[in-house]
């Protein structure tokens, strides 16, 4: 709820300047980030939004005001109160995605609420270096309340390929196309070191206008640079390679196998292997049977396949070799295509609000001034964020 600043004292320059910050009475009061968190913050507001002072008038002991102060500099976007959520978007072990307007701007985002876990730290890592590609899902910020954390995210609002690719599988030079863009967007994360690890139809997006947008970055490793490698078996089964499900270390080709299982199901539209309920049938299948090819699909296409679905990590296609220069992407221009000049081969439709009648409850737990449980360093906003 918005409160008018009113009455408690009288209005100076300082409230004026408040009033146009949007400072609202409610961030007074809210518990939030230490001051350390604040200043970290403030350190990315953008130039033109200058540190307002707080008023000397605060009831209570100073290091109540102290406090209370670093919470007024909290802006507007970085509390859930100033956002209105419209429907659930996915939903994982994680936590969920909901679809929410920042009211204050009449903008649409993906808001990510998630469980406070020291692990969230990674995803927020690799969030703020995925800015650096059109073909990642980019956050504008991310703050926290008592018990929660959330990222707000471009919305991608054309959905996930698994939802495009109900009507059927794709024709070669749709695969051709979103193949091309999620090998930018893959070979962009493996430079800077990060391995994704969940690499599936759900986590690939499309923007308005049809372009690829890798999202969810909740198990990635990073620092895979060079021969360093890393371990667990982490991802989503039937498309995770034979080493991850084996436990043996891996590294960025477990990746390019995953993109394997994704362009197979976006042409054939099945999985390559067994991708039934049971978990060692998955597994053996995986790591045994050599993938079918109908005739029909090109043998460009079922080279590059071949390459991708290698057992040996070492001998797999995006690790090993260029894969830029196979066959398969004869036709690709790559400096056209990562300036977002290749035209999308679908355009989706606008996106809708209507709220699904699903439960939007998201904890209303932002309210008290003593919280110990804060992610140091978790609060941001991207200075590129458009007002
Ligand atoms: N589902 C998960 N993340 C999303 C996003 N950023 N946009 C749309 N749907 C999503």
């Amino acid at each position: 709820m918005t409160l008018a600043i009113t009455g408690r004292f009288e209005e100076s320059a300082m409230e004026r300047k408040y009033k146009k910050l949007n400072i609202l009475e409610e961030d007074r009061k809210m518990a939030g980030e230490r001051s350390q968190e604040s200043s970290e913050l403030q350190m990315k507001w953008p130039k033109h939004h200058k540190r307002p002072r707080s008023p000397q008038t605060f009831r209570g002991g100073s290091k109540r005001r102290k406090r209370c102060r670093a919470q007024a500099r909290r802006p507007a976007p970085l509390k859930i109160s100033s956002y209105e959520v419209h429907k659930v978007l996915g939903r994982g072990s994680f936590g969920k995605v909901m679809l929410a307007t920042l009211t204050s701007r009449k903008q649409l985002v993906a808001l990510k609420v998630l469980e406070k876990r020291p692990e969230i730290m990674k995803e927020h890592r690799a969030l703020k270096i995925a800015g650096g590609s059109p073909f990642l899902c980019h956050a504008y910020a991310a703050f926290q309340s008592k018990l929660q954390a959330f990222f707000v995210l471009e919305y991608a609002s054309g959905g996930s390929l698994s939802t495009v690719m109900e009507n059927g599988p794709f024709p070669t030079s749709t695969v051709m196309f979103y193949a091309a863009e999620m090998v930018c967007g893959l070979q962009f994360l493996h430079s800077r070191g990060i391995v994704h690890r969940d690499i599936k139809l759900e986590n690939i997006l499309l923007d308005q206008n049809g372009h690829i947008k890798i999202c969810d970055f909740g198990l990635v490793a990073h620092n895979i640079f060079g021969n360093r490698t890393t371990r667990g078996r982490i991802g989503t089964y039937g498309y995770m390679a034979p080493e991850v499900m084996l436990m043996k270390e891996y590294n960025a080709a477990a990746d390019w196998w995953s993109l394997g299982v994704v362009i197979y199901r976006m042409a054939i539209g099945r999985s390559p292997f067994y991708n039934g309920r049971v978990r060692t049938m998955v597994q053996e299948s995986t790591v045994s049977d050599e993938p079918q090819y109908p005739e029909w699909i090109s043998p460009e296409l079922q080279d590059l396949l071949e390459k991708l679905l290698k057992k040996n990590p070492q001998h797999r296609l995006g690790t090993n070799g260029n894969i830029r220069e196979h066959p398969f992407f004869a036709s690709i221009n790559w400096v056209e295509l990562e300036s977002l000049k290749v035209k999308p081969p679908l355009q989706p439709r606008m996106p809708s609000t209507d709220s699904s009648g699903s439960s939007l409850e998201i904890e209303k737990d932002n309210i008290g001034c003593n919280d110990i449980n804060i992610l140091s360093g978790f609060s941001f906003i991207n200075p590129n964020w458009q007002e």
